[in-house]
């Protein structure tokens, strides 16, 4: 598989640069989880070509391409693909500007399609669903992981908190996104994962995100916390959750994949 692109020298400023990305990585008490139950999801192969919708600074998307052949990044913020570009690039990934609502590739183009907490960001997440099952090849598989958080999950003050830091449009619940999905053609298969589903796992999250700095020394009690509370049958929708659905294969083409 192809390995990272080689830019030349690689200068401190770069590698410091590096180094915080991962760090602040290591210290999220959900992306790697995240990300590891995004894969199982999709059913990553080797020779799959696979499109991030939102790849911000192609952390992540570095981290696809490792698994499969062919990964394009798509984002809009021309700040987030000049770091993915510099710090988080190989020669298997291709990053592209654009918007999830209007995919700028032809139709049935990917093998998979992933979005890692972008969709509640889009201005019309509806729509972004929709390119994304216009892109996927039939028998493709979509996944993505959305903040979902509601009166019933988190405290007002936290929500407002975090619709404004991090520009949210919109919160989904679980059945309100396998609707559109459903309704979109998708096939929704039944694995949502749900992510801080229980006070205890809530109260880490809102108490650690807040005052990340501060609360650094005690990251590992946080994290363990959050481990802990998420074990714990709750039975309540989580903060954020993951779903998989497939592109169906047309009547007379075979099973999807
Ligand atoms: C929370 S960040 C996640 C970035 C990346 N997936 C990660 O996990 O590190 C959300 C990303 O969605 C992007 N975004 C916002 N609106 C978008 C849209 N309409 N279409 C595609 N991406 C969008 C943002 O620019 C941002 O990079």
């Amino acid at each position: 598989m192809s390995g990272l692109k080689t830019t030349g020298e690689v200068g401190a400023g770069t590698v410091l640069e590096r180094v915080s990305r991962n760090a602040r990585s290591l210290l999220s008490l959900n992306r790697s989880r995240e990300f590891g139950t995004l894969c199982r999801m999709l059913e990553l192969e080797p020779a799959d070509s696979l499109l991030d919708v939102g790849s911000g600074d192609g952390y992540w998307t570095e981290r696809f391409a490792r698994r499969v052949g062919q990964v394009t990044g798509l984002e809009p913020d021309d700040a987030m693909l000049g770091r993915a570009r510099r710090l988080h690039d190989r020669t298997n990934i291709r990053y592209e500007q654009g918007v999830g609502e209007s995919l700028p590739f032809a139709s049935a183009t990917f093998d998979k399609v992933v979005g890692v907490s972008s969709l509640e960001h889009f201005s019309d997440p509806v729509k972004g669903l929709e390119e994304m099952f216009r892109v996927l090849r039939e028998g493709g598989r979509m996944a993505i992981s959305v903040d979902t958080l509601s009166p019933e999950n988190s405290s007002t003050d936290f929500r407002e908190w975090h619709s404004t830091r991090h520009h949210v449009t919109r919160y989904f619940r679980e059945e309100e996104l396998i609707s559109i999905l459903t309704t979109i053609g998708f096939r929704v298969e039944p694995v949502t994962m749900h992510i801080f589903s229980s006070p205890l796992s809530r109260w880490a999250r809102e108490t650690f995100n807040k005052r990340p700095r501060q609360l650094l020394p005690l990251f590992p009690v946080f994290r363990g916390l959050v481990a802990l509370g998420d074990a714990l049958p709750s039975g309540t929708h989580g903060q954020i959750i993951a779903v998989c659905a497939a592109r169906p294969a047309a009547a007379g083409n075979g099973e999807a994949r």
